[in-house]
C-alpha cells in the first residue's frame, strides 16, 4: 500500500499558468500530490478550464453572492474541506484571504508573488520593480498571513532586470522561475521539510 498523496486546493483568479505548472510537475513525478479542487472567484478564469482538461473538480464561487469577506471565505473553507484539501495554494488569487481560511488551514496556505518580497507587494509588482529601476527581481513563495503578500518566506528565485524591459518581458522571465519554484516548494511541504520558526521558514536540507 502506497502512502496517501497530499491533497492540495488551488485558488486562482485568472490564467492559471502556475496551476498548469503544478499539473505538469505531478505528471512528471516532480511533485507527489493530487489537486483536489480548483476554486476561482472569477467565472471565466482560464484556471477553471485547465482543471476541467485535467479532470480535476473545479468551482466558481462568486464573492457578490456573500454578505462579506468572512462569509465568502467560510464558503471557500467548506468547499476545500469537502474535497479533503490539506494544503491551500494561492496561484494568482487576486483576493486577500481572511480569518476563516487562515484558521481552518493554519500555516497551510501558500502564495506565490512575482517580486522579491518584501519589495513590491500588492498589485503591479513588475511595474513597481521597473519604476524603481531595480537590477534584479524575481518571485517569492511564502506562507500567508492576513496582510497582502506577507508571511514567512519559504523560497525565492531571482532574475535580472534588463535594459528595455517592459512589464510583459519581465513578467515572462519571472514566470519561468515561478513555474519551477512553486511545485518544488509544494513538494518540500509534502515531504514535511518546511519548518516555520517565528517569521521565518526553514527548508530541511536547504532549497
Ligand atoms: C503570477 O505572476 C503570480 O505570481 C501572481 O499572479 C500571477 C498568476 O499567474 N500571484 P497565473 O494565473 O498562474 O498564470
Amino acid at each position: 500500500m502506497g502512502e496517501e498523496k497530499l491533497v492540495i486546493g488551488v485558488l486562482a483568479s485568472g490564467r492559471g499558468s502556475n496551476l498548469e505548472a503544478i499539473f505538469n510537475a505531478i505528471q512528471t513525478g516532480v511533485l507527489t500530490a493530487r489537486v483536489g479542487i480548483v476554486l476561482s472567484d472569477k467565472k471565466d478564469a482560464r484556471a477553471l478550464e485547465r482543471a476541467k482538461q485535467h479532470q480535476v473538480p473545479s468551482i466558481h464561487l462568486d464573492p457578490r453572492s456573500y454578505p462579506d469577506r468572512e462569509a465568502y471565505d467560510a464558503a471557500i473553507v467548506t468547499t476545500l474541506t469537502a474535497h479533503q484539501v490539506e494544503l491551500v495554494i494561492l496561484a494568482g488569487f487576486m483576493r486577500l484571504v481572511s480569518k476563516p481560511i487562515l484558521t481552518a488551514f493554519p500555516n497551510k496556505v501558500i502564495n506565490i508573488h512575482p517580486s522579491l518580497l518584501p519589495a513590491f507587494p500588492g498589485l503591479h509588482a513588475h511595474r513597481q520593480a521597473l519604476a524603481h529601476g531595480v537590477k534584479v527581481s524575481g518571485c517569492t513563495v511564502h506562507f500567508v498571513d492576513e496582510q497582502t503578500d506577507h508571511g514567512p518566506i519559504i523560497a525565492q528565485a531571482s532574475v535580472p532586470v534588463l535594459e528595455g524591459d517592459t512589464e510583459a518581458s519581465l513578467s515572462d522571465r519571472i514566470l519561468i522561475e515561478e513555474h519551477r519554484l512553486l511545485p518544488r516548494v509544494i513538494q518540500y511541504y509534502a515531504e514535511g521539510k518546511l519548518k516555520i520558526i517565528g517569521q521565518k521558514t526553514f527548508v530541511e536540507g536547504g532549497v
